[in-house]
């Protein structure tokens, strides 16, 4: 028996469990209730999970008491998984997964402070950009520290029609570097890349259209964190447009804002929206567990 089989029959012989898909009130979103993934989710209960993450591009999962395997392991049903270029903000023993946190401990930033302050796709500036990240709370703010999604398909499909002109068939570059040390939030701290980090993150050119590999629907791959220009136009008209995009894509009614919950396991899709963190007062601690899955080349 290949490995393969062995961990389909594995998943399949797995006690079903019943849970709940419920639409959230925002633009976009579900929450899973009842799901325990501490537990074995065999294919059934997956192809659901699978189906919803694709129809509503965010699932909230409540009440999660998973340890990092288990995260990884959930993860990996997705794909392979992206290891972060900052590699003093890996979980030890657990490279798979980046600590986004706030807290500092002996003096030392203990995670990614910053993690989205500005509207991005995870890993956009890579060739191979995201699929999807899982955020897990650990440890929560008692104010603050919402994080907000933004419809691409819509943004898309609402887009008015001297803009959609302006960008069919056209590309963008996308840059990890593009805003790095631009402050936002209190205590703010990046470190400076190394030339092997550096190496990494290289420019990407990606198509500011594309279309989403599993549900067909077209998404607008823009964000002002990692979109530097649109190849083909003088600077100012690029900056131009792209600023117009922005705009665009965030508008309220495009919007689901995430208040985190003690627990909370949020899986979206980097393919379909664009997301921001909002931050916290600094002096309150924040930190949650990332796992990201690699997808395709955009096209
Ligand atoms: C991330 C991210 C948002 C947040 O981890 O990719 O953008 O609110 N986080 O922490
Ligand atoms: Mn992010």
């Amino acid at each position: 028996m290949s490995a393969a089989s062995i961990a389909l029959s594995v998943h399949d012989s797995a006690q079903q469990q019943t849970f709940e898909i419920r639409p959230l009130a925002g633009a976009v979103g579900a929450e899973i209730i009842g799901l325990d993934l501490s537990l074995p989710v065999n294919d059934e209960a997956f192809a659901r999970i699978h189906r919803a993450h694709l129809d509503h591009h965010v699932l909230v999962f409540r009440n999660q008491h998973i340890t990092p395997e288990q995260q990884v392991a959930f993860s990996r049903r997705f794909g392979v998984l992206q290891v972060h270029v900052l590699k003093q903000f890996l979980l030890a023993g657990h490279p798979e997964i980046l600590i986004v946190s706030n807290i500092v401990e002996n003096g030392q930033n203990i995670g990614l402070g910053d993690a989205g302050k500005f509207w991005h796709s995870d890993l956009s500036y890579k060739e191979l950009p995201s699929l999807g990240s899982m955020l897990h709370a650990q440890e929560l703010p008692r104010e603050g520290g919402d994080t907000l999604f933004a419809d691409m398909h819509k943004a898309w499909d609402d887009l008015p029609e001297a803009l959609r002109k302006a960008v069919e068939g056209r590309s963008a570059a996308h840059s990890y570097t593009a805003r790095y040390s631009e402050t936002k939030f209190e205590s703010n701290w990046r470190p400076t890349l190394t030339a092997e980090q550096l190496a990494q993150v290289q420019e990407v050119i990606h198509p500011i259209v594309r279309t989403h590999p599993e549900n067909g629907r077209k998404a607008l791959f823009v964000s002002e964190g990692f979109t530097t220009r649109i190849i083909g136009l003088p600077e100012d008209e690029s900056r131009q447009i792209l600023t117009e995009l922005y705009a665009h894509s965030v508008l309220e009614h495009n919007i689901y804002r995430h208040q985190w919950q003690p627990r909370d396991l949020v899986f979206w899709d980097n393919r379909s929206l664009i997301h921001l963190a909002t931050g916290c007062p600094s002096h309150l601690r924040r930190k949650l567990y990332r796992t990201t899955i690699q997808g395709d080349a955009p096209f």
